[in-house]
């Protein structure tokens, strides 16, 4: 199929009006959106990312109205999570509403719901109408696509239309966290920290790896974020023997023969270059990349949370 490029939020909308697929930008990744109640546009997601039927699939709503549309039991917790950080880079799950259709969701009772703050995406969301449900526009298992290019690598010819945008601003994905339950748990940490949700809820927690095992937060199951090449995690002080196609990311630089080196200046930069970094890695043939180890706070924990990832086998 010939997937349209377009920077029109008014014609990407037309396309899921009509039953299409859309990937759209968002201030974390791209996501490949498709209207929330149209089971055969959400089975064509499915199906263009190589998508385990399992996994579920996070709400993208416009306004917090469309979220009480989805969900039913909005929970006080997360009444004051979406006070404080929607619009944003947080997913909350609720238990879902019965017009949610089951392969929204993988087949469990919750939803997740997100009300992105990336200008276009919610000028999109507000022509669409309805909520859209969006994993991130990338085959499966691959990183998170973080330009509009990255997802025609991926999906070009498998989707009906690409709105471009600029480059996601932050470069890792949501902060997903279950309020079903007594306690907020963090099931995926992401660009909103721990620490700024324990400022608005102090008991909120992170999930024990039990709780993922047992499927809380299926798509954790699944292999994630790799690129073809190894990922190797050294750490600032850790001396390495440079392979012929090797590259490094970090925030200190190194000596050696890399085929391909970024030196972030930030955290900050780390996690939002990350993705693409591995991305060019693959492009470049690169055998081995290392990436440098960061302290585990504030954003630093997502980005070690998806380094880990992709350095497992
Ligand atoms: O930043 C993001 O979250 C991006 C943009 C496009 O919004 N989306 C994204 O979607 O990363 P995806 O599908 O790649 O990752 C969604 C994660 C998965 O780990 C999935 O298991 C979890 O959220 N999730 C979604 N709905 C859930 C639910 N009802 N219960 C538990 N976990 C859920
Ligand atoms: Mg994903």
């Amino acid at each position: 199929m010939d997937t349209l490029l377009t920077t029109s939020p008014a014609k990407a909308a037309e396309i899921i009006q009509r039953g299409g697929t859309v990937a759209f930008p968002t201030e974390t990744v791209y996501g490949l959106g498709a209207n929330v109640f149209d089971v055969v546009a959400i089975e064509k997601i499915f199906a263009a990312k190589q998508r385990p039927p399992d996994n579920p699939l996070i709400a993208h709503v416009g306004s917090v109205e469309r979220m009480r549309v989805l969900t039913v039991g909005v929970t006080e917790d997360a009444e004051l999570l979406v006070a404080r950080f929607f619009p944003g880079p947080l997913t909350i799950v609720l238990k879902k509403s019965a017009r949610v259709p089951a392969i929204a969701t993988g087949g469990l009772d919750t939803i997740g719901i997100r009300m992105p703050r990336h200008q276009l995406a919610r000028e999109f969301l507000a022509k669409c109408g309805e909520p859209i449900v969006a994993p991130s526009a990338n085959l499966s298992g691959r990183p998170s696509p973080t330009t509009w290019r990255a997802v025609v690598e991926d999906l070009g010819g498998r989707i009906d239309c690409i709105l471009q945008g600029d480059d996601a601003e932050i470069g890792l994905e949501s902060t997903v966290v279950d309020c079903t339950g007594d306690v907020p748990i963090v099931l995926r940490m992401g660009a909103v920290s721990i620490e700024e949700l324990r400022h608005v809820v102090p008991a909120t927690r992170k999930s024990t790896f039990a709780e993922l095992g047992q499927g809380r937060s299926p798509g954790l199951r699944h292999r994630h974020y790799s690129p073809n090449s190894r990922v190797v995690l050294i750490a600032p002080v850790d001396e390495v023997a440079v392979p012929e196609h090797g590259a490094f990311i970090g925030l200190h630089d190194r000596s050696g023969e890399f085929r391909q080196k970024l030196i972030c200046a930030s955290v900050d930069e780390y996690a939002h270059s990350v993705f693409e970094f591995f991305r060019e890695a693959d492009r470049q043939g690169v055998t081995t990349v290392y990436c440098e180890t960061v302290s585990e706070t504030g954003i630093g924990a997502a980005l070690m949370d998806r380094l880990r990832r992709a350095a497992e086998d």
